[in-house]
C-alpha cells in the first residue's frame, strides 16, 4: 500500500464536511498509518513492557472507585447488548478493520492489544469485557489531536501510556488529577500529576465521534459543550457526571466547581435502559448487591433527566381570541445540547393534550400507543441522519449527512406552537410533557435482535422478548387557560 501524507487526507476530510450533502468521495486517501496505526480509531499506544491492569486489581486498593465504576455505562460499554448488536452489524457491513473504530472507544485497551476479533464476549479477558476501564482513563497521558482534521480531540485521539520500561525495569504509571503524595501507588504504580484529568479534554477523545470516511460529525457532545456557556464558566464534564445529583444541579445553576471530595466514579448520564438491563442481569445470577448497585444508577439517570429541562406554557391571543399555545422547552442543566450524542437514535419529544371543561379532548400531539409507536404529528427534538443516497439512516458507518438537527443548546430554548381554536368563554386545560427514551421501539427491537449468539437475551437478562421500552417524563406541566 502506498503511504500518503496527512495533508491530502485533511483536505479531503474538510471538503466532505464543508459540503455534507455531496455523496462520499470514494477516492479519499488512506490515513497515515504511522501516525494513526489503528485508524479509523486515532488512538496511540506508547508501547513498553508495561501491561494494562484489569479493574478488579485496581479495585483491591481503590474499592470505592471500583464500586462506583461497576455497572457504570463505561463499565458496560463493551458488554452493552445494544452496542454488541450494532457492532455485529458494523462488522458485517464494513469489515472488522473499520469496526476497530468502535472498539477504540468501547474497549480501547483490548483493541490496541488486538484482542477483539469480532462481536461477542466468548473467550475474552476481564480487561476486554471491562470496556472503558480504570486503566484506560488513568493511562491517558495526552492527546494527539493537533494531527486531526479540526485540531480537536475526536475518534479516540488520546495517547495510552500504561507505564514505561527502562534500565531499572518496568514501572506502571497512573495519571492523577492531584499532585501525588509520597509513596503514592504503594509500589504497584507510580503517580504522575495530570491537569488533563480535571478537564473535559480527557473525555473529548471519545465523546466526539466522526464518520470513519467522510468525517461527518455523528456525535458532538464535546464541541457542543466547548461552544457553550459551561466551558466559558470553567464547568467541565466531571463536574456534572462524576458527582451526586444535588452537586450536579449546583454546578449547573451556580457555575461553581465541586469540592475535591465530592467527585465519584459514576459517569452517570441518561441511559437508564442500560442500568435497567444491568439490574436484570444481576438478578438473573442472584447477586442482590450488584442489582442494588445498578438500581441506584438507574434512579440517578432518571433524576438527571428530570433535572435537565423546564417547560413554560403561554397562551397566544389574536383579535381577543385564543389562537395558539406556545410551549417553551428550556435546557436548564445539560452542559451540551439536549439531547446530545446519538441524537439520531435517542428520542425526546413533546406530548400535549388540550381538554375542555368537561374533559373532552380538543387537541393532542405526540401520544404513544400500546405498541410503543409515537403518533406521526409529534414534535421530536433530535437529528435525522441520511446515507449517501439521502435516505434515512441510523447506522454510524452509513450516516453521511443530516436532514435535520433540532436539539436544544445549553441554557437555550426552543418554542413549539400548537394551533387551538376554542369556543370563547370556556376554560381549557392544557397539559404538556417532555418525554425521553433511548430509541424508537422498532430500532431497539432491530438492534437487540442482532446481538451475537453468545449473548443470549433470556439467559443473560431474563428477556423472553424485547419489552416495550420504558419512557421517562423529564418535565410536565398543566395550566388552565381562560379563553
Ligand atoms: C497495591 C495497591 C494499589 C493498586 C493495585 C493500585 N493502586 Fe492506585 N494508589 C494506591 C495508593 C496507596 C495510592 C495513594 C493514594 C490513595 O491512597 O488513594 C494510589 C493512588 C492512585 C491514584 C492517585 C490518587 C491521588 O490521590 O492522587 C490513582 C489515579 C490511582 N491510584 C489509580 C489506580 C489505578 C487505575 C489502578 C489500576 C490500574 C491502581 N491505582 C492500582 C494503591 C494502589
Ligand atoms: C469516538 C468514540 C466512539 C466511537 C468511534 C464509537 N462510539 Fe459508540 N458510543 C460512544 C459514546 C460516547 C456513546 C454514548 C452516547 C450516549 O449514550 O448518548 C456511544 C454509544 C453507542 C451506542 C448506544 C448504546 C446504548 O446502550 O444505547 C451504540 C449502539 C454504539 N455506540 C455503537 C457503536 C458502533 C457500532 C461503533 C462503530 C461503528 C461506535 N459505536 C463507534 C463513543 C463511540
Ligand atoms: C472515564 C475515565 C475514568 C475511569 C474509567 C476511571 N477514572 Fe478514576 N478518575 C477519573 C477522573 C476524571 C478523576 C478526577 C476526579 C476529580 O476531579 O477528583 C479520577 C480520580 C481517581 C482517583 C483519585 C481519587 C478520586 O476518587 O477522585 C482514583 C484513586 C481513581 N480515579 C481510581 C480509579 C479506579 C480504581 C478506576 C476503576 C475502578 C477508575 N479510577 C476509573 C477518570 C476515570
Ligand atoms: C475511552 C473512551 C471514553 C472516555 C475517555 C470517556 N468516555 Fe464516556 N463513554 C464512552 C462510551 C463508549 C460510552 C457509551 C457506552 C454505551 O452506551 O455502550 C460512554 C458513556 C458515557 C456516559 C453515559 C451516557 C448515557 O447515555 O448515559 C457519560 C455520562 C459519560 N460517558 C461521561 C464521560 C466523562 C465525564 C468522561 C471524562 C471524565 C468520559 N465519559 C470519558 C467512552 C468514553
Ligand atoms: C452542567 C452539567 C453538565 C455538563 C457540564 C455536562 N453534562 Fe452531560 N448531561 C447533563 C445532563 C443534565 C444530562 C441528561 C440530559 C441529556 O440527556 O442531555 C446529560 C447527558 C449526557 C449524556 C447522555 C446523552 C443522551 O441524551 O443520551 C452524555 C453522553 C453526556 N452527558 C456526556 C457529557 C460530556 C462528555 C460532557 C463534557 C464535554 C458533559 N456531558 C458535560 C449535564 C451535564
Amino acid at each position: 500500500m502506498v503511504k500518503k501524507t496527512l495533508f491530502p487526507l485533511l483536505a479531503a476530510w474538510t471538503l466532505s464536511f464543508a459540503s455534507p450533502l455531496v455523496a462520499a468521495d470514494k477516492n479519499i486517501p488512506e490515513v497515515d498509518k504511522e501516525l494513526f496505526p489503528y485508524a479509523p480509531s486515532l488512538i496511540k499506544w506508547d508501547k513498553s513492557e508495561a501491561e494494562f491492569t484489569e479493574p478488579q486489581t485496581c479495585g483491591e486498593c481503590h474499592p470505592d472507585q471500583y464500586e462506583e465504576w461497576t455497572n457504570s455505562v463505561h463499565a458496560l460499554a463493551f458488554q452493552d447488548p445494544v452496542y454488541q448488536g450494532e457492532l455485529n452489524a458494523a462488522i458485517k457491513a464494513v469489515g472488522h478493520d473499520i469496526a476497530r473504530q468502535c472498539e477504540g472507544c468501547h474497549t480501547p485497551a483490548a483493541m490496541v492489544q488486538g484482542e477483539i476479533k469480532g462481536a461477542g464476549l466468548k473467550g475474552l479477558s476481564p480487561l476486554a469485557k471491562a470496556g472503558v476501564s480504570c486503566d484506560v482513563c488513568h493511562s491517558i497521558s495526552g492527546h494527539q489531536h493537533w494531527q486531526t482534521p479540526y485540531h480537536q480531540p475526536e475518534n479516540g485521539s488520546f495517547i495510552l501510556s500504561p507505564g514505561r520500561t527502562d534500565e531499572k525495569g518496568t514501572t506502571l504509571t497512573k495519571y492523577t488529577p492531584f499532585s501525588p503524595a509520597e509513596g503514592c501507588g504503594e509500589g504497584f504504580h507510580e503517580c504522575v500529576e495530570s491537569p488533563l484529568h480535571l478537564s473535559s479534554e480527557l473525555c473529548a477523545g471519545c465523546h466526539q465521534v466522526f464518520h470513519y470516511e467522510t468525517h461527518t460529525p455523528l456525535e458532538a457532545t464535546y464541541m457542543e459543550w466547548k461552544n457553550g456557556p459551561y466551558a466559558v464558566n470553567n464547568i467541565h464534564c466531571q463536574d456534572c457526571h462524576m458527582v451526586e445529583i444535588d452537586t450536579f444541579k449546583r454546578s449547573a445553576d451556580d457555575f461553581s466547581r465541586p469540592q475535591r471530595d465530592e467527585y465519584h466514579h459514576y459517569f452517570n448520564g441518561a441511559n437508564f435502559l442500560l442500568y435497567y438491563l444491568a439490574e436484570a442481569a444481576a438478578n438473573k445470577i442472584g447477586d442482590a448487591e450488584l442489582a442494588a448497585n445498578a438500581h441506584k444508577k438507574f434512579e440517578m439517570a432518571v433524576a438527571r433527566l428530570q433535572a435537565a429541562a423546564e417547560l413554560e406554557v403561554t397562551p397566544i391571543y389574536r383579535q381577543d381570541k385564543l389562537a395558539e399555545i406556545k410551549v417553551r422547552v428550556k435546557n436548564i442543566r445539560a452542559g451540551h445540547n439536549l439531547p446530545t450524542s446519538l441524537t439520531n437514535v435517542r428520542q425526546m419529544w413533546l406530548e400535549v393534550t388540550a381538554r375542555d371543561a368537561e374533559g373532552k379532548i380538543l387537541m393532542t400531539s405526540g401520544t404513544v400507543d400500546a405498541k410503543g409507536t409515537i403518533a406521526k404529528d409529534v414534535r421530536m427534538f433530535n437529528s435525522e441522519g441520511q446515507h449517501e443516497g439521502l435516505h434515512f439512516a441510523i447506522d454510524p458507518w452509513e450516516v453521511q449527512s443530516f436532514a435535520k438537527h433540532d436539539t436544544i443548546p445549553p441554557k437555550g430554548y426552543k418554542d413549539v406552537f400548537y394551533g387551538l381554536a376554542a369556543a370563547k368563554g370556556a376554560p381549557i386545560t392544557f397539559e404538556a410533557r417532555l418525554r425521553y427514551r433511548q430509541a424508537d421501539q422498532k430500532v431497539a427491537e432491530k438492534l437487540l435482535g442482532l446481538v451475537p449468539d453468545d449473548i443470549h437475551l433470556d439467559a443473560v437478562y431474563g428477556l423472553k422478548e424485547i419489552p416495550i421500552l420504558p419512557i421517562i417524563d423529564m418535565a410536565t406541566t398543566s395550566v388552565t387557560i381562560n379563553n
